[in-house]
């Protein structure tokens, strides 16, 4: 079998590790990088960290408005899939690396594959749930992470095919658990929060930003942040860097084996970000996640999970009071899902 997997974006990273460690076993793998994460901390140190093999293409994309970016890697991708010819095209997550790989394969001959499948915040204004939506529905076949992702697929009448095969975020995760060293070699105090931001709706509406770092400040632990450079643009344009690093430790994005380590140690994360409320889950840490939705609202349903939006009351509340987590649910497999996806990609192209 011969398969041709995007990714771009940090999170794309930590998914593809695993898939494309157990691809390789029998089977041929293109990698592109679109290029739309580029800075060190973003990308190369996962690459490094993860042992994921050098893209054969890097498309050098960049940052870009949607439009531009999305179109940018599709030209590219469309001259890529001709010449290669896969049998089929590996797409992870919902960014517009996601969206532009999964509209190229719509429209030739290679089947697409969407690895996480069947998410759904409900909020259409979110790019990603566009990128989400679009993308299931031009799948030839849909790799869920949950039962819960799967029915959603089934309401929405989906043309392709669904697989459930649980989360390959968590099979990265256990990898790297395995071959952590120690504790991360950052000073952190003995009890801290963690802190990651970085939704556009959260970084590009001053109001809203201004009130998560109000929640934080309040907040009577020493919190520790490390900065996506959207938000370190979105806190100097909206003026509130100076302030933001006078209250909280705020520090460059870090790579993958010091995220983890840092999230080991936190008493609880704050966090916007999807994968890391899985993470959080994973490694028994209370979240308060700062949105008013989630794709993952299994983690909310079982107690894990606690959606504050951008309120400062209500975020200064939810870390304050974290404590005893409730019994842990079976959400998202056992951390085998990238030998699931692989199996689910042989039955299709075995006849
Ligand atoms: C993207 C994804 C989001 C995902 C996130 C993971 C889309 C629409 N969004 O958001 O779903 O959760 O990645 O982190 O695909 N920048 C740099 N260096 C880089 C990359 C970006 O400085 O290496 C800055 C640029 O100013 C850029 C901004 O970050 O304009 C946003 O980058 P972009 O990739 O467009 O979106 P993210 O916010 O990273
Ligand atoms: N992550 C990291 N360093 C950081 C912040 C996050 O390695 O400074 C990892 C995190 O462990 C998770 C992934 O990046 O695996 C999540 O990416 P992000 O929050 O950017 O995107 P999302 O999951 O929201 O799409």
């Amino acid at each position: 079998m011969r398969v041709l997997s995007v990714v771009g974006a940090r999170p794309q990273f930590v998914k593809a590790a695993s898939v494309s460690r157990e691809l390789r076993r029998d089977h041929e793998e293109t990698l592109i990088h679109t290029g739309q994460h580029y800075d060190p901390e973003l990308s190369r140190v996962f690459f490094e960290e993860l042992g994921i093999p050098e893209p054969d293409y890097d498309l050098e994309v960049g940052s870009a408005s949607h439009g531009r970016q999305t179109a940018g890697m599709m030209v590219d991708l469309e001259a890529i899939v001709e010449d290669e010819r896969p049998d089929a095209v590996v797409v992870y997550g919902d960014t517009n690396s996601t969206l532009a790989g999964a509209l190229v394969a719509a429209k030739a001959p290679p089947a697409l594959v969407h690895v996480e499948a069947g998410l759904r915040s409900g909020e259409m204004t979110m790019p990603e749930e566009v990128n989400r939506v679009v993308t299931d529905h031009c799948s030839d076949l849909l790799l869920a992470p949950s039962e819960g992702a799967k029915r959603t697929l089934e309401r929405e009448d989906v043309a392709g095919e669904v697989a459930v095969t649980g989360d390959v975020m968590y099979d990265t995760l256990l990898w790297i658990r395995d071959r952590l060293g120690g504790p991360a070699d950052l000073a952190v105090p003995e009890e801290y929060v963690l802190a990651t931001v970085h939704r556009a709706k959260n970084t590009d509406d001053p109001d809203r930003l201004e009130a998560i770092l109000e929640g934080l400040r309040r907040v009577s632990k020493p919190v520790v942040f490390p900065v996506h450079p959207r938000t370190e643009t979105a806190l100097r344009g909206h003026g509130l860097w100076e302030r933001a690093r006078e209250d909280l430790r705020m520090i460059d994005p870090v790579g993958y084996v010091t995220f983890v380590s840092l999230l080991e140690g936190a008493v609880c994360v704050a966090t916007d970000s999807g994968g890391v409320q899985k993470e959080a889950f994973y490694l028994d840490k209370p979240c308060v996640t700062l949105r008013e939705t989630t794709e993952w609202v299994e983690t909310v349903e079982a107690g894990w999970n606690t959606l504050v939006g951008a309120d400062a009351g209500r975020i200064v509340e939810s870390i304050e009071s974290v404590g005893k987590l409730p019994p842990k649910p079976d959400l998202y497999g056992g951390g085998n899902a990238a030998g699931r996806v692989v199996d689910e990609l042989e039955r299709r192209w075995r006849g």
